[in-house]
């Protein structure tokens, strides 16, 4: 083990301050229902005690989160961007996981072993989380080639508006089953949608990537991009993704022009996506076989400014044509199923 890990799992031997279980409650099975999300101290919906709040609450997502998050950032935060810095060696960082700022300024990152947040200092951990991303542009002499023919005209033959809809949540929260329902409906209309789904794109593009913290930003960078693109060519692009860190989305939002990412947060809570456990994974990283599973021992950051928020209903999730009829009302008002 190196050294920085060996001391990071010391700060996580040491007994959780006085906060720590409700900030990182990495649920086990007999936890409170509430548990396995995060705290922040900046979220509006927090009470005036200051006292903060546990995600999710009964409170919508709402835009002026998203301002709020956004303010004090610098301009490269704003983008999703972090600063430029020199590449580091291979072996540097080996085996760390390195969460996104969650959205709470000023807060250190946090790496999570089991249900133990090991906390660094800020600044440490941005300069790991930019190190690790690979956004540093690498060409000189590239000239960017407009054609003919643009995004305006082919969402005129279309007859759609380009957009992203891009599906957040747990593992079984039902993010495939709502991205094939949805874009079976959008078909049934005459509108060109298509699938870009976590599992599958790790089939073929992303089949060089694994579930490590630097990995999972690739992911989410890669899948952003491609999705940009299916949206300029005039497409419902359904993005259907865990994407548990909050920055890599709010990254992917900034690549669209405005109101063309709509962010659909698949808000099922940890116990129902472990009783559901379509694939059985659950059970493998609750035995130990899976290392770094999303919401055992690893990170979901929930969406403070997602434009459609899909509740569980009485424990249980709602039918796949609930929540696409949801989306799609949502993208009938907004006017993207028309010219
Ligand atoms: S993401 O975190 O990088 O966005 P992605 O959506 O591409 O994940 O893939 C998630 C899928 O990979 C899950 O649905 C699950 O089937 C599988 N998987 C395998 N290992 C893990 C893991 N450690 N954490 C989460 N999902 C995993």
């Amino acid at each position: 083990m190196d050294a920085p890990r060996a001391a990071r799992l010391a700060v996580a031997a040491r007994p959780p301050g006085p906060r720590a279980p409700a900030r990182f409650p990495f649920a086990s099975s007999t936890a409170p229902r509430r548990a396995g999300w995060w705290w922040c101290p900046r979220d509006p919906r927090a009470d005036s005690s200051g006292g903060g709040s546990t995600f999710p609450s009964s409170g919508r997502c709402t835009r002026l989160a998203l301002a709020l998050a956004h303010r004090n950032r610098s301009p490269a935060a704003n983008l999703g961007l972090p600063p430029h810095r020199p590449p580091r060696s291979p072996a540097a960082g080996i085996g760390t996981r390195v969460t996104g700022d969650g959205g709470c300024e000023g807060r250190p990152l946090v790496e999570c072993a089991g249900d133990r947040p090991i906390q660094e200092p800020a600044g440490v951990v941005e300069e790991k989380a930019s190190e690790m991303s690979s956004t540093v542009p690498k060409s000189s002499n590239i000239f960017w080639h407009d054609c003919a023919v643009g995004k305006a005209d082919r969402q005129k033959l279309l007859k759609q508006k380009g957009c992203v809809v891009w599906i957040t949540g747990l593992s079984g929260s039902g993010k495939s089953t709502l991205a094939c329902k949805l874009g079976r409906e959008l078909h049934t209309r005459g509108k060109l949608a298509y699938v870009l789904d976590g599992d599958n794109l790790r089939h073929g593009l992303n089949k060089d990537l694994g579930f490590k913290a630097e990995d999972r930003v690739e992911n989410i960078r890669r899948v952003g991009e491609v999705a940009k693109l299916f949206a300029d060519a005039g497409l419902v692009c359904i993005a259907s993704l865990i994407s548990p860190y909050r920055r890599d989305r709010e990254a992917c939002r900034a690549l669209l022009s405005d109101g063309s990412f709509v962010e659909v947060f698949l808000n099922m809570s940890l116990e129902l996506c472990e009783a559901r456990d379509p694939k059985g994974l659950y059970k493998l990283a609750r035995a130990g076989k899976i290392k770094g599973f999303t919401g055992i021992d690893d990170p979901y950051e929930a969406p403070l400014n997602c434009e459609i928020e899909i509740k569980e209903v009485d424990g249980a999730c709602p039918t796949p044509s609930d929540m696409a009829g949801q989306v799609v009302t949502y993208l009938e008002e907004k006017g993207f199923l028309h010219e």
